[in-house]
């Protein structure tokens, strides 16, 4: 039984144009790492994690397991890139927070920075509603196409080379979110 989920399992991710870059047991180690910086740093603090939607739902829900910590947690939803693969610097917001932040300690809880066009934008925009601290905790930095270099990264996963990378939430054209592990797509255009 056990033999045949893991076949199953091997089946359904194995994808000739993904190649593996972190697997799952390296991402879960990382994560413990992370969980035990940010419960020392917001110790006695009030922290709200907001998850930027999509591409950061598996990370926040295995991040704010390893917090041992009284969390709440928010959702915003912004859109820059649609369906392609590269950044057009625009940013629309398409589901705002639930509750004010106002006063709470927010960690902005991203799948990966690239350009950093997204981000910058939404901390601006957070940046204006009365936060006592906002700080930025992203799963993959890809620092290559940063343009915005003054981005800091509080808490950061894994840095990525400048490829095209999917899986644990990320995306390509909406797929591949399912993935346990990170892989780089070899051929973007048969993604
Ligand atoms: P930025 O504005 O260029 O920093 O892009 C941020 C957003 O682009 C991320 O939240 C992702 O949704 C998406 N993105 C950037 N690079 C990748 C990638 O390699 N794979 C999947 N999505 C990506
Ligand atoms: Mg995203």
């Amino acid at each position: 039984m056990a033999a045949e989920s893991t076949q199953m399992a091997n089946t359904e991710f194995t994808n000739p144009n993904l190649e593996v870059l972190h697997s799952e047991e390296q991402i879960r180690a990382r994560i413990a790492e992370l969980g035990e910086e940010i419960t020392a740093d917001y110790a006695g603090k009030d922290l709200v994690l907001v998850s930027v939607l999509k591409g950061s739902c598996i990370f926040l829900a295995d991040l704010m397991r390893v917090i041992d910590l009284k969390l709440t947690i928010d959702f915003m939803s912004v859109s820059s890139y649609k369906n392609e693969m590269k950044s057009t610097g625009d940013v629309e917001i398409l589901k705002d927070l639930s509750n004010s932040i106002r006063g709470k300690d927010v960690l902005v809880v991203e799948d990966i920075i690239d350009t950093g066009l997204t981000l910058s934008r939404l901390l601006d925009i957070l940046g204006s509603r009365g936060a006592k601290s906002i700080k930025l905790a992203s799963f993959l930095d890809k620092p290559e196409p940063r343009i915005k270099t003054e981005l800091k990264i509080d808490y950061t996963g894994f840095v990525v080379p400048n490829k095209f990378v999917v899986g644990y939430g990320l995306d390509a054209a909406g797929r591949y979110r399912n993935l346990p592990f990170i892989a780089i797509v070899k051929d973007p255009s048969a993604a």
